[in-house]
């Protein structure tokens, strides 16, 4: 119910009557006026006018369902949200939820992770109000090998958001971290339950640095926050939303496709240090070359000095831009 409230309400461009409201959501008056006495407890700013109705002047920056689900224009991504105020990490309760059954499209996002995973067993620190932390449940009937490309999906997903959103342009760092100013402003983990020919399921997480005050210290040359770019601090249900627009829209060609052909120009528009000097580092073997953007597969290519050209999966590999972070 507070969810239809706010989304009648976030829906109209001034007052919307009482009596609309509920005839739209088949409630009494009372119940109406129930809900947006909650509301205003949850923080919001509604004001009521005699004969006009009721209008939304400030909103909380809240990641709550109802916040969010309010926002969404999707057909599946982001439906339904599962909030959590704490938890270890959301890509752990996204398991949980796709081990008991929860559908395709289920996001989970979380105000405060007491233990958040980074990629290649790093945790991932944010504290609460600070950040984006949300984790995607997918069921995709793609060939396990190709699950790898869909961590490269959410990443164009996230750059479209940050620019149409907050208008802020970001690059991606191969595979997936989102950078922008040469640092870190979004990482991507993406994890999998699978046979050997079929997916039972996979989360994509991603956090976002929304509004970060201090990064500690390791972190402050090589991490950046949305409100330090913009100066304002983004309304972060909005930015979900967004994002999960920007993916369903990335993974339908995606999947049509079932490889990057159709989002492979825009991914290398996006790429950070493309045509710059990369080393690549893989268990026992480190070499250097060129950069020349990914392949259908997602894979990296690399000219060698010698002229050869090597596709990079990622995975054990890192590969690093020899000047600076990215
Ligand atoms: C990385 O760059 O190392 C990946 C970081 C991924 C962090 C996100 S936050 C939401 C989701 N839950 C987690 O525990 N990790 C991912």
């Amino acid at each position: 119910m507070k969810g239809s409230v706010l989304t009648a309400l976030g829906r109209a461009d001034g007052f919307v009557s009482g009596q609309e409201l509920c005839e739209e959501l088949q409630v009494s008056r009372t119940a109406v006026w129930k809900v947006i006495n909650q509301l205003k407890e949850d923080g919001y700013e509604i004001e009521s006018v005699p004969r006009k109705g009721y209008r939304i002047l400030q909103r909380p920056d809240l990641v709550t369902a109802e916040e969010i689900e309010s926002r969404l224009c999707t057909k599946w991504a982001g439906r339904p949200v599962r909030y959590c105020v704490e938890i270890d990490s959301t890509n752990n309760e996204a398991r949980r939820l796709a081990e008991t059954g929860a559908p395709s499209g289920t996001l989970v996002v979380a105000e405060e992770q007491n233990q958040g995973k980074g990629r290649r067993g790093r945790s991932w620190v944010m504290s609460a109000g600070s950040a984006i932390a949300m984790t995607l449940l997918l069921r995709p009937k793609i060939a396990p090998t190709h699950a790898s490309m869909l961590t490269l999906v959410m990443g164009v997903a996230v750059a479209r958001a940050c620019r149409n959103f907050c208008g802020v342009e970001t690059r991606i760092k191969w595979p997936n971290d989102v950078v922008a100013d040469g640092r870190k402003l979004c990482g991507i983990l993406t994890e999998m339950s699978s046979e050997i020919d079929y997916i039972n399921y996979l989360v994509i997480g991603a956090g976002i640095n929304t509004y970060v005050r201090d990064f500690p210290e390791e972190l402050a040359q090589k991490a950046v926050s949305l409100h330090e770019l913009t100066g304002s601090r983004p309304d972060r249900a909005g930015l979900i939303a967004e994002c999960m627009y920007q993916f369903e829209l990335c993974c339908e060609e995606f999947l049509r496709t079932q490889d990057m052909s159709g989002l492979k120009d825009e991914y290398n528009g996006l790429l950070a240090g493309i045509g710059g000097r990369v080393r690549v580092l893989e268990p026992g073997n480190e070499y250097d070359g060129v950069s020349e953007g990914i392949n259908e597969r997602g894979e990296l290519l690399v000219r060698r000095d010698d002229g050869r050209v090597e596709a990079v999966y990622a995975g054990e590999v890192s590969v690093r831009g020899i000047y600076g972070y990215v």
